[in-house]
């Protein structure tokens, strides 16, 4: 399965959503997942997104970080199938390492 990592926090670019044949994604105030259930592992979705924030589960951390907040939220958040603007300082936000920690709210 692919996954969502920090890159997305604050950036939610949304363009991952649009080219998602099983409509995956789902949408958190800071950050969209993916459901690692749905996902076909088909990789469409992962130059798409210009933060480079979707990798598949091999690039986990090595504790699966990762892939568990993907299943967690992703069956608490809403499904997102289209692309909508992302924050104003999603840009800003793009040149931030390590967004989960003393950023995230
Ligand atoms: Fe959707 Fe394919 Fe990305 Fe999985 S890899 S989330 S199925 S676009
Ligand atoms: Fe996030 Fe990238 Fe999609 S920033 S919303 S994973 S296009």
């Amino acid at each position: 399965t692919y996954i969502v990592i920090d890159a997305c926090i604050k950036c939610k670019y949304t363009d991952c959503v649009e080219v998602c044949p099983v409509d995956c994604f789902y949408e958190g105030e800071n950050m969209l997942v993916i459901d690692p259930e749905e996902c076909i592992d088909c990789g469409v979705c992962e130059p798409e997104c210009p933060a480079e924030a979707i990798v598949p589960d091999t690039e986990d951390d090595k504790d699966g970080k990762w892939l568990k907040l993907n299943t967690e939220y992703a069956a608490k958040w809403p499904n997102i199938t289209v692309r909508k603007d992302p924050p104003e300082d999603a840009d800003e936000w793009s040149q931030v390492k390590d967004k989960l920690g003393p950023h995230f709210s």
